[in-house]
C-alpha cells in the first residue's frame, strides 16, 4: 500500500514559514495551501477550542460538580483522553494533507474505503454543529452591539426572549454566517490565520482584564468559593462522564475541525507539542473565565441562580452588568460580550472549514463557491432552531454530546486498530520536537475505545442515578422519546 510504505520513509517536508500560503504537494498531486506560521496554527486551533465550552460550560460545570475537585479531574482527563485524541486527530489530517473525507482514502490507500463515511460524518457534524452554534453566536454579537447603550439593562429577561427567537435571531444568525463566509473565502493564512492572530490575544487580554477588575469589587470572596471550593464527594462516575464530554466539546475533538486544520500543517511540526500547547491554553482560558464570571456575579448577589452553561451568559451576567450602573455597566458588558463573540466566532470559523475543504477538494469547486454554498445550507439548517429555542436544548445538549463522543470513538478505532501500530506511531511522531506516541498510542488503542464506548452508551441511554450522584441524567433516548433513562430503581 503506497501510503503505508511512504509513511515509513521520512515524510516529505514542506516549506513551513513565509507570509503567504506555501504549497505542498499532496498525495493527489494538487497544490495545497498551508499555515503561514506555527503560531498561526496554534492560535487557530486554540481559537477553535475556546468557545462557549470554555467561557460558560466549564465554569458552571466546575461550580456545580465539586469545584477544585472537578478542575483537577478535568485537567487529568485532558491529559489522559483529550491530548491523546487530539494528537491522533492531528496525525490523520497532517499525514493526508487532505479534507476529512479524502484523508481516509489517502490514509488507507483505498479510494473507496468505508472510512470515507466516517469522514462524511465529520463534515456533516461540523456543519450541523455550526447551524446552531452560529445562531447562539448571533445572540452574543447582538449583545455586544447593544451593550454600549445598555439596551438590556432594564429588563434582561424580556430582552433575551426577543433576541433569541424569531426574525431578530434569524437576522443576527445570518450576520454571523456572513462574517464567517468573509473570513473563510480568503486563503488559510490570510483569512483564518490572520483572524486568530488578532482575535485570540485580544480575547485573552479582555478576559484577564475583567478577572482583575472583578478582584477590585466588594464581596467577591463568595464567588471564588462558589467556583472552586473542593467537594471530593461530588465526583461520581456520572461527573467523570460529564467531564469527558466537556473535554471533547471544549477541545473541538471528533468533528473533523482539528483534523482539517492539521491538514494545512507542514510535516515538520511536532504534533504532541502543538496539542499540549492547545490543551493547556484552553484549560487556562477556561479557568480564568471562571475567575471573571463568579466574582462579578458574587459582587451583585447573583450567585447560584441555577443557570447551567449558556444560561449564564444571558441570565445572571446581563443582570450584573445592569447592576453596575449606567457608567461602568456598558463598558464591562461590551468587553464581556465582545470577548464571548470572539471566542464563539473563531470556533464557528473552524466548524465550516471541514465542509469547505471537502466540497472544494473532492468536487473541484472553487473555494469561494464552496464556501457560499455551505453557508447557505448551514443557515437554512439553523432556521428551525431560531424559530424554536427548545430545539437548541436538544441540538446543543445531549445530541451534540452523542455526536462528539461518536466522532472521538471513530478516530480512536481508526488510529488504534485500522492502522498498523508502527505506522500510526510514525504518523504521530513525525516532525521536529516532542514525541509522545509511546504514551499516546497505547491509550488510543487500549483505553479510549472502551471508555468512549461506555460513555456513548450512557449518553444515549441516560445514566442511572448511582452514576450521577443521586440524579438520573437523561440520555438521548429519554430526551427524544420521553422515556426514562436507566432509572434509580431499575425503571
Ligand atoms: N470547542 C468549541 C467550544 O468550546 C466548540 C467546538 C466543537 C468547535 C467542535 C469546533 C468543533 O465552544
Amino acid at each position: 500500500m503506497t501510503t503505508e510504505v511512504r509513511s515509513r520513509r521520512p515524510l516529505p517536508e514542506a516549506p513551513s514559514t513565509g507570509p503567504t500560503d506555501a504549497t505542498a504537494s499532496s498525495e493527489g498531486g494538487a497544490a495545497r495551501v498551508q499555515w503561514g506560521s506555527r503560531l498561526g496554527f496554534v492560535l487557530s486551533a486554540v481559537g477553535s477550542a475556546v468557545g462557549f465550552g470554555s467561557i460558560a460550560r466549564f465554569p458552571m460545570n466546575a461550580a456545580n460538580n465539586g469545584g477544585a475537585a472537578f478542575v483537577l479531574l478535568y485537567a487529568g482527563i485532558m491529559l489522559l483522553v483529550g491530548v491523546p485524541l487530539m494528537v491522533a486527530e492531528f496525525s490523520l489530517g497532517r499525514t493526508a494533507q487532505r479534507n476529512a473525507v479524502g484523508a481516509f482514502s489517502v490514509l488507507t490507500g483505498e479510494r473507496r474505503t468505508r472510512w470515507r463515511y466516517a469522514g462524511l460524518l465529520y463534515v456533516g457534524m461540523a456543519a450541523f454543529f455550526l447551524s446552531w452554534y452560529a445562531g447562539v453566536s448571533g445572540w452574543v454579537l447582538r449583545y455586544a452591539f447593544v451593550s454600549p447603550t445598555g439596551a438590556y439593562f432594564s429588563d434582561p429577561d424580556t430582552y433575551f426572549l426577543q433576541a433569541s427567537e424569531g426574525g431578530d435571531a434569524l437576522f443576527w444568525h445570518f450576520l454571523v454566517l456572513l462574517l464567517t463566509l468573509a473570513i473563510v473565502t480568503g486563503k488559510i493564512s490570510k483569512g483564518i490565520e490572520r483572524l486568530n492572530l488578532v482575535l485570540m490575544p485580544t480575547l485573552f487580554l479582555i478576559v484577564i482584564g475583567l478577572a482583575v477588575y472583578a478582584l477590585t469589587l466588594d464581596g467577591v470572596a463568595e464567588g471564588y468559593r462558589f467556583y472552586l471550593e473542593p467537594e471530593w464527594s461530588a465526583i461520581t462516575l456520572g461527573v467523570v462522564i460529564a467531564a469527558v464530554g466537556q473535554a471533547f466539546f471544549s477541545l473541538s475533538l471528533g468533528q473533523g475541525a482539528m483534523m482539517t486544520y492539521a491538514s494545512y500543517l507542514p510535516q515538520r511540526q511536532s504534533l504532541a507539542g502543538n496539542a499540549l500547547t492547545v490543551a493547556v491554553s484552553t484549560l487556562t482560558f477556561a479557568l480564568v473565565a471562571g475567575f471573571m464570571v463568579f466574582p462579578l456575579l458574587a459582587a451583585f448577589g447573583l450567585l447560584g441562580t441555577g443557570q447551567a452553561g449558556l444560561g449564564l451568559i444571558f441570565g445572571p451576567l446581563p443582570r450584573a452588568f445592569a447592576a453596575m450602573g449606567p457608567t461602568v455597566g456598558p463598558v464591562i458588558g461590551t468587553l464581556f460580550f465582545s470577548a464571548a463573540f470572539f471566542a464563539a466566532f473563531t470556533s464557528a470559523v473552524s466548524l465550516i472549514e471541514p465542509a469547505i475543504a471537502y466540497v472544494s477538494e473532492e468536487f473541484g469547486i472553487d473555494r469561494r463557491r464552496a464556501a457560499t454554498l455551505m453557508t447557505l445550507i448551514i443557515y437554512t439548517a439553523g432556521i428551525p432552531v431560531a424559530l424554536d429555542t427548545r430545539l437548541l436544548d436538544l441540538e446543543g445538549g445531549v445530541l451534540t454530546d452523542v455526536l462528539v463522543i461518536l466522532g472521538g470513538l471513530l478516530i480512536a478505532l481508526f488510529v488504534g486498530w485500522r492502522t498498523p501500530a508502527r505506522i500510526a506511531r510514525a504518523r504521530m511522531d513525525s516532525g521536529v520536537g516532542l514525541k509522545l506516541s509511546w504514551y499516546i498510542f497505547p491509550l488510543v488503542r487500549w483505553v479510549l475505545p472502551g471508555a468512549l464506548g461506555v460513555l456513548l452508551f450512557f449518553t444515549i441511554a441516560g445514566s442511572p442515578c448511582g452514576l450521577s450522584g443521586g440524579e438520573e441524567a437523561e440520555g438521548l433516548v429519554g430526551v427524544l422519546f420521553g422515556v426514562d433513562g436507566l432509572g434509580c430503581d431499575g425503571t
